[in-house]
């Protein structure tokens, strides 16, 4: 279990008394990373574009973080690994770099559940940018179950076929906290015939894992998935870093995503001819964010100190290797303590009639947020009764907008509690007990 009263300490916002439960937007940082921070800016250089000491020092520091990453998920290398700003951006590159390999009568397929990071950029390519170059691509949209908030595997499976060169399916949703079944799914995408460019014969998969890489263990190579993508802002490190994840032999074989800077082969370039560099430099143009990237890999290792071993130096700011089973340990213990948190929650608010709870109802299968709405009280004016009483959710459609309007809700918009591994029990009560003040007369 994890022992949060040793965490807690570590987070300036949690000291300043906030009550935090908006963590499936952004979680917070502890004060491990801004000393760090502090620390790194003294020598900081830009990375592969100097010869001093300090840009040595910050190019290993950063090529490095990649192993820590690749290591973290289980991808065999730093070469599978390519950093973005963020989810979205991973998502958008995926599908500028496949574009030009669509055919006309092809199809993606994806679901009612998505954030729209993983349905507005299909929707984008199938319906504003191939038909411009006469190529039709369907967006085909699999169904969930409105009562259960369980996929609709069945119809997923029905919407897959020989022309459907690519699965988007969210890992778990923001919205419903629903865990999805993603060897189901890929097993439902390796069926479907469809022939890659490569030769060859399935449906590639993309899971969009936002929800996944900071609540549970995850091994990218065990799932044989295409692309996975996540950002580290939902497991401490601060804004502005993305992953995506992608089999290297198709990351060798895609076009780049934005073109320009490092991800050229050194003096490669000529009228006639432009080599771009190795993996994963050939994705990264531009000046990358060198610090966030560092932090966020040492949020990843603070992340696994946090769960094995709090107060303890054992993986943050340390070389050692993030063995798979010390991964998946510290990860089923973050998994099982936000079980035992969501649990807490979910007893408490079905006790509160006016409520209505959307998601699986059992805390198994969920992440550990809870999105409601009430009868006759706009989520919006929940939330803001709630940030009066010193808890912060999210009232909005939290960019699953598709499943909002899947429920027919309006406005299209519910309220939600998130809680993270520094979230205890008491934080728990004192949010659901705030929103019983709020909901009931
Ligand atoms: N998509 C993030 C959320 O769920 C921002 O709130």
């Amino acid at each position: 279990m994890i022992e949060t009263k040793k965490i807690r300490k570590f987070f300036p916002a949690i000291k300043s008394g906030r009550i935090l439960t908006n963590n499936a937007a952004s979680t917070q940082v502890p004060i491990q990373l801004f000393d760090l921070l502090k620390k790194l800016i003294v020598r900081y250089d830009n990375v592969h574009r100097g010869q001093s000491q300090s840009s040595i020092l910050t190019t290993e520091e950063f090529e490095s973080s990649y192993d820590t990453i690749a290591q973290f998920i289980g991808a065999p290398s730093r070469k599978n690994i390519i950093l973005y700003r963020n989810a979205t951006e991973a998502i958008n590159s995926v599908m500028y770099s496949l574009m030009t390999e669509f055919k006309d009568g092809d199809n993606v397929v994806t679901t009612f559940m998505e954030h729209n990071s993983n349905y507005v950029p299909w929707y984008a390519l199938s319906k504003e940018i191939l038909p411009k170059f006469g190529i039709n691509v369907e967006c085909r949209i699999a169904k969930f179950d409105k009562e259960t908030g369980e996929l609709d595997l069945d119809h997923l499976k029905s919407l897959v076929d020989e022309r459907t060169k690519l699965v988007c399916c969210v890992g778990a949703s923001n919205f419903l906290g629903t865990k999805n079944p993603m060897k189901k799914i890929r097993a439902i995408a390796d069926a479907s015939g469809y022939v890659q460019p490569n030769g060859e014969k399935k449906s590639y998969l993309l899971i969009d894992g936002a929800q996944v890489v900071p609540n549970m263990f995850v091994n990218v190579s065990q799932l044989d998935v295409d692309f996975f993508v996540w950002s580290f802002h939902k497991m401490l490190a601060p804004f502005g870093v993305g992953a995506l994840y992608a089999r290297q032999e198709l990351l060798e074989k895609m076009r780049p995503f934005l073109y320009g800077g490092d991800m050229i082969a050194e003096g490669q370039v000529s009228p006639e001819k432009v080599m771009y560099n190795q993996l994963p430099w050939k994705f990264t143009a531009g000046t990358p964010n060198i610090l966030g990237t560092i932090l966020s890999a040492q949020a990843i290792r603070l992340l696994m100190d946090f769960s094995l071993n709090p107060g303890k130096k054992n993986y943050f700011m340390t070389k050692k290797a993030l063995e798979a089973p010390a991964v998946e340990e510290a990860m089923k213990a973050v998994e099982e303590h936000e079980t035992m948190l969501i649990t807490e929650a979910l007893g408490m608010l079905e006790q509160l009639p006016s409520l209505r709870i959307f998601g699986p109802k059992n805390p198994a299968h969920r992440t550990s947020l809870v999105a409601f709405t009430c009868a006759g009280k706009s989520p919006f004016a929940i939330a803001e009764e709630l940030s009066a009483r010193g808890v912060e959710s999210r009232a909005g459609c939290h960019c699953a907008t598709l499943a909002h309007h899947y429920y027919g809700l309006d406005p299209a918009a519910s309220c939600r509690l998130s809680f993270y591994v520094y979230n205890d029990l008491e934080d728990v009560r004192k949010a659901c007990s705030a929103v019983k003040k709020c909901v009931q007369p």
